[in-house]
Order: C-alpha cells, then structure tokens, then sequence
C-alpha cells in the first residue's frame, strides 16, 4: 500500500465535490498530478463538461493527457474548485507550498476559488512550519529582497537546478528558499515579507477549506 493508493482511496469522496460545467483549478506536483488523473475518467464517466485553469506545464499537460478542457484565467468570472497539493501543514491547516515553483499561480486561483481541496500525504504534517519557504522574487531584485528576508531573520537560499542554473519560474522570477526556523505565525511572517519590494509571491498559504491527509498504510483522513 502507498500514499498513491491512499489517493485512488479518497479520490470517489473528493471528485464528488466536481459538478458538471464547474471550472475547476488544477495545482502543481504529485498529489495534483494523481488526482488530474482521476478527474479525467471522471468526468468522462459521468459525461461532465467542464473547465480547468493549470498552475503549471506539467499539470497543463497532463490535463490535455486526460482530455480535461482547459481555459485561461482572463476568460473566467469565478472559480469553483482547486484541488491541490502542499509542501507542509500545520496544526492550524496553515501551508507552505511552491516546492515545485508554481506557487504564484497556486496562491492566485486558491484566492478566487470557492472552495480549495488539498491532498497531502503524511509526512506533511507538523506542529508548527519549519521547512524553508518559497518565496518568488522578480530577477531585478534578487540581491535587494534577499537583504530585507535576512532583516526579517530568514536566511535566504537561491533555488537551484540540479546543474547549478538557477531556476526560473514560468513566470520569469526567482526563488528564494528562506530558512526561518520554526514559524509560530504564518500569517504574520507571510505578510511583512510580501511587503518586500519585488517580492512576488510567498509560499504560505492559509488553512484550505478541504485536506485529505493520505496515508502509506493505504487509508485517509478528512481534516
Ligand atoms: C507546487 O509548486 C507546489 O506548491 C506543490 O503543490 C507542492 O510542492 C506539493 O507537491 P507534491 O504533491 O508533489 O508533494
């Protein structure tokens, strides 16, 4: 059993939540990718048309893949659903995500969507965030917002590839993987330094309405 079967588990539960002509809000990664696949079939099981808003390529073509049709942003009023991925939730249900880089565009459709599903396997799980946060940065100022993350005690890491290129979101900036130890409030912390000029985006999100924690043993919860 693995945290894939725990998905295909809460999958029939979640996917319930999709109703036909719903334009729904694909996130990035893993937990994203395996649930876009089981959207696919089922839609096409119950003949839903619907229209989906990729937060990335590799999600984008894995909709395409699945046949999900797909929509800019700029062509939509609303935003029923998301179901999406993290990278660390806390007790709060407060996350970092962006691992993958498509944090700006997963904070975008999360803040319009009426309702945010996010599956995370459980691992993710922690008291308090302490993993590094992705924080999206504009090139032009890498060296300015690096300064003022380090003002506010964050230690500021530039992504890399494995190569040593640095990585370039799809949006043409930076990331910055900032230590700040243990955060005893996201919320706080997410708002001084989106402050920061050229700061694009934070990878703290705030509590989803939905988190389906997958097990390894198979099974999930509903938090
Ligand atoms: C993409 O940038 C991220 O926000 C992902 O949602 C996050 O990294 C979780 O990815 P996995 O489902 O692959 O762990």
């Amino acid at each position: 059993m693995t945290v894939d079967d725990a998905i295909k588990a809460l999958s029939p539960q979640a996917l319930k939540l999709v109703k036909n002509n719903y334009v729904i809000g694909l996130g990035s990664g893993r937990a994203a990718t395996a649930i876009v696949r089981l959207l696919s079939a089922y839609l096409k099981k119950n003949n839903f048309s619907v229209k989906s808003i990729p937060t990335s390529l590799q999600i984008k073509m894995e909709a395409e893949n699945g046949h999900i049709p797909i929509i800019e942003p700029d062509q939509i009023d609303h935003i029923d659903i998301v179901f999406d991925g993290a990278d660390q939730i806390d007790a709060s249900g407060n996350m970092i995500k962006g691992g993958g880089g498509a944090l700006l565009r997963e904070k975008i459709l999360i803040g319009m969507a009426k309702k945010t599903v996010i599956i995370a396997d459980e691992t993710k799980f922690v008291k308090k965030l302490n993993k590094r946060v992705p924080v999206e940065v504009h090139p032009f100022a890498r060296n300015t917002a690096a300064i003022k993350i380090r003002k506010l005690g964050g230690k500021p890491h530039i992504r890399l590839l494995e190569r040593g290129y640095p990585f370039v979101t799809e949006n043409g900036n930076i990331i910055l993987d900032c230590d700040f130890g243990t955060i005893p409030n996201p919320r706080t912390l997410a708002t001084k330094v989106i402050e920061i000029a050229g700061v694009m985006e934070v990878g703290i999100f705030p509590k989803p309405d939905i988190i389906y924690k997958a097990k390894e043993n198979g099974k999930f919860e509903i938090l």
